[in-house]
């Protein structure tokens, strides 16, 4: 499914041993349960937790949006909405489902007009999702989308196309929910926004756009299985290779791919180790790069500049299709040398050759290969990130599962915006 195919010569095999000791008690401290934060530990379970009758039931709300409209609005913020998001975009060659709006992850006026201006003509339901239930964004997103949706079916027929993923008791959208009668899923207590793919957050706009979920929790299971049983080497090996070069003044990690499909990936990922691992003065800074697109806008940086980054190169082994470069008579563009190659053979060579300049530029790499652009696939690599991601949070010394930092803006917003009780 997924392996680690290279990294850099700079990484001594006896230092790195050394982190490899460290990942593998920060696995036992995971394993143990009884780490900081292990009251968010729910994520560990989900691919077996949703098995049966909440996959059952994603797919039959599913199957319901399908038949009932064109698009789905998804609406919600963060670890609420990245998954999705992550998924729509690296399997979009395979699904066929609803269309898939998504809105409440900004305030920004014209970004929601947009958004609007999507459902025009055509027939929609919404996916609120919000595990406190009470996050500005979204809740603002929620209730300009509510009135358009109640204006256009009428109230009793819009509550039968808003679709609430939220607490399982308490917050203003679960109150909502109960009172409206919307169809409604649980983010389970002990399982933290950004480790909420696997559960009804990621799925069911997953499923109404016609990904196959029963993969993607098949592939999940799996990971976690080879997690369990201790033969998950490549998350520890990943957290050894991030954490040495952290050691060694590496402060930036990039997650950089070769397919646009994977930067959303990339934002998911930005995102769970950044909440996870930033905190108390440390962590490794996540930025996502897109290549070749940002060869040409960072490249310069990344080969000459300030010398604090690592690279973790995500790469495709199959690409899901295939375009030859064509011959031409005239010739004029220079490009008959390629005639015969596939534009992923340039791919793998602008891959390659960036690799070996960035090393020779003092930026380790470490690449991971993942087999195919699948849902299983997929389903094994969110689980092995979340895995290597609390086990580098526990091997650095923080708590991996809270945020405390992100309530800072929100207070100064709340005042300066007049909210009661500030
Ligand atoms: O990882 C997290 O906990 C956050 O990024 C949340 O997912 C994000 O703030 C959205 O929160 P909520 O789902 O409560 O609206």
């Amino acid at each position: 499914m997924l392996r680690i195919t290279h990294q850099s010569t700079s990484f001594h095999i006896e230092k790195l041993n050394a982190f490899k000791e460290e990942a593998i008690k920060a696995q036992q401290l995971l394993q143990s349960r009884k780490g900081p934060g292990n009251e968010f530990l729910g994520w560990l379970d989900l691919p077996k937790r949703v098995e049966g009758n909440i996959l059952e039931s994603v797919d039959q709300a599913a199957q319901r949006i399908r038949s009932q409209s064109e698009v789905l609005v998804v609406i919600g913020i963060g670890g609420s909405y990245l998954g999705a998001k992550a998924a729509l975009d690296f399997l979009a060659h395979q699904h066929s489902g609803v269309e898939i709006v998504f809105a409440g992850h900004h305030m920004s006026s014209l970004a929601l007009q947009q958004a609007m201006d999507r459902i025009q003509g055509k027939d929609f339901s919404i996916n609120v999702i919000s595990k406190s239930g009470t996050t500005t964004e979204p809740a603002i997103a929620f209730r300009l989308f509510r009135k358009l949706i109640e204006d256009r079916y009428g109230k009793a027929e819009a509550s039968q196309r808003i679709y609430a993923t939220t607490d399982g008791e308490k917050g203003a959208l679960r109150t909502l929910a109960d009172q409206e009668g919307y169809t409604s899923f649980i983010v389970p207590d002990d399982v933290g926004g950004r480790y909420s793919v696997l559960s009804p957050v990621g799925l069911l706009p997953m499923a109404a756009a016609g990904i196959d979920i029963q993969s993607m929790i098949d592939g999940a299971a799996l990971a976690r299985t080879h997690s369990f049983n201790n033969e998950n080497h490549v998350a520890l090996e990943y957290v050894a290779l991030r954490n040495y070069a952290y050691a060694n003044g590496k402060k930036i990690e990039l997650f950089a791919s070769y397919e646009p499909a994977l930067t959303a990936l990339g934002q998911w990922w930005q995102q769970l180790y950044g909440e996870s691992e930033g905190k108390d003065g440390k962590g490794i800074f996540p930025a996502v790069v897109s290549f070749s697109t940002d060869l040409h806008a960072m490249g310069q940086y990344i080969q000459d500049g300030e010398r604090h980054m690592m690279e973790t190169q995500v790469v495709l082994k199959n690409a899901p299709v295939q375009i030859e470069i064509p011959y031409d008579e005239a010739n004029l563009d220079g490009l008959n040398y390629l005639k015969g190659k596939t534009l992923h053979d340039v791919n793998t060579s602008a891959f390659q050759g960036t690799l070996e300049a960035h090393e020779a530029g003092g930026v380790p790499n470490i690449c991971i290969e993942l087999d195919r652009a699948d849902a299983s696939v997929l389903g094994y690599t969110f689980y092995f990130f979340e895995y290597a991601c609390a086990v580098s949070g526990y091997l650095l010394g923080v708590n991996p599962f809270d945020q405390p930092g992100v309530e800072a803006y929100k207070r100064n917003m709340f005042r300066l915006l007049g909210k009661p009780g500030i």
